[in-house]
């Protein structure tokens, strides 16, 4: 795969998918931007080639062909322009040419405003193509997607993938591919049915040493293995794979510890009482909604003996503060793991990135990704296409 700076891009106009899908409140502000920011390094580096710098992005999932004000990448655009000190102009019309000098950064409309996008039109493609002479792409977190503007411009112009991408590949290399040994992988989130393989792929394929679920996931995993769970989300339809699952596990030599206790409630609320239970003491009308601190104490020895680590979603209902604690702690046993032992971490997926920078620990990750699904879609061992394209 051809990197940036393989290419000519000299005073060329070089076509870069980011992905600037960022959340954004009802005003139209920006409330997270570590995706605008992961992708500063890749305009800045273009533009120290003077190039003609076009962006192309998503943004949510407008009906093609309608246009509609909250899904506008405009308030992008302005924002770009402030932590880039530096124009970017916004164009809405694009496919039929653009007027654009080197040195100008020029961000494009919503792509999926764009009939044909998200099924890869190749028309539609080559329109998007011959707008540069090159393309990056650079999209981490839209390469599990094969749209016209992450896969089909690939195919009508000499193309290299961006740094941020480059640098996701590699973070993510050195967990699945080469990590420094214990590898511990912590997956929360609240169905098993989702993260199914995902969990086999990183027992049997990634041999982790130790593989840490929590959320939801645990419970089904707690059921399967007989025990209570009262009212909890758990899913009845795979307690069987939940045991075959563990099953792999133990035939790998990998480490499946399951909560010995949880934090439980019979409602989910901020002000409600909540009681420590044993994992055997759960009862009929309990719902568990975080690990306790019995638990906790044998996760942070775990985390903090690992060299390397992979932490995908919350391991307890953290947006509420009564179960917010082994979320917390999970985040502080990264952050308190002395420098000095040279830990590995990387994080992201689903609600991750919530949970890290709630807990302010961003600068202790050794890498967050701007992936969701692609994060996920990757460290489940699939080829993700906007990566197979280039
Ligand atoms: C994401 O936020 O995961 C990416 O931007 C992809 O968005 P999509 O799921 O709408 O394709």
């Amino acid at each position: 795969m051809k990197i940036m700076s393989d290419l000519p891009l000299q005073n060329q106009r070089v076509l870069v998918r980011e992905d600037f899908n960022v959340p954004m409140n009802d005003q139209g502000e920006i409330i997270n931007d570590q995706r605008l920011q992961a992708a500063l390094p890749t305009i800045q580096t273009l533009l120290t080639h003077n190039a003609a710098i076009i962006l192309l992005s998503h943004l949510g999932r407008p009906t093609e062909g309608v246009f509609e004000q909250k899904y506008s990448l405009r308030p992008v655009a302005d924002y770009l322009s402030k932590i880039l000190q530096k124009k970017v102009r916004f164009e809405l019309n694009y496919l039929e040419g653009l007027e654009i000098q080197p040195g100008e950064i020029i961000l494009c409309e919503n792509v999926r405003f764009n009939l044909g996008e998200k099924k890869n039109d190749p028309v539609l493609a080559q329109k998007m193509a011959k707008l540069g002479d090159f393309f990056i792409m650079d999209a981490f977190a839209t390469a599990h997607r094969a749209e016209a503007s992450t896969c089909g411009i690939a195919h009508y112009l000499s193309s290299a993938a961006g740094p941020l991408l480059e640098r996701e590949i590699k973070a993510l290399k050195q967990v699945m591919d080469h990590p420094e040994k214990p590898l511990t992988a912590i997956v929360g989130g609240a169905k098993v049915s989702d993260k199914l393989v995902l969990l086999e792929h990183l027992v049997k394929k990634v041999k982790v040493n130790t593989l840490i679920v929590g959320g939801g996931i645990a419970n089904t995993f707690l059921a399967a293995l007989g025990k209570p769970v009262g009212q909890s989300l758990y899913e009845p339809a795979l307690l069987n794979e939940a045991q075959h699952i563990m099953q792999v596990a133990q035939d790998c030599g990998c480490f499946f510890p399951l909560p010995e206790d949880v934090v439980v409630a019979e409602t989910l609320s901020e002000h409600v009482v909540t009681q420590i239970k044993n994992i055997d003491s759960v009862c009929d009308q309990d719902r568990i909604f975080d690990i306790g601190p019995q638990t906790i104490r044998h996760l942070t020895e775990i985390i903090q003996t690992s060299k390397t680590l992979l932490w995908n979603d919350p391991v307890g209902v953290f947006e509420y503060a009564p179960f917010a604690a082994g979320t917390k702690a999970i985040a502080s046993a990264i952050a308190n793991t002395p420098e000095s032992f040279h830990q590995y971490s990387v994080a992201g997926g689903g609600d991750t990135l919530s949970a890290v920078e709630q807990f302010n620990i961003t600068q202790h990750i050794s890498y967050l990704s701007t992936g969701g699904g692609a994060f996920l879609e990757y460290i489940q061992g699939k080829k993700l296409p906007a990566i197979l394209a280039l």
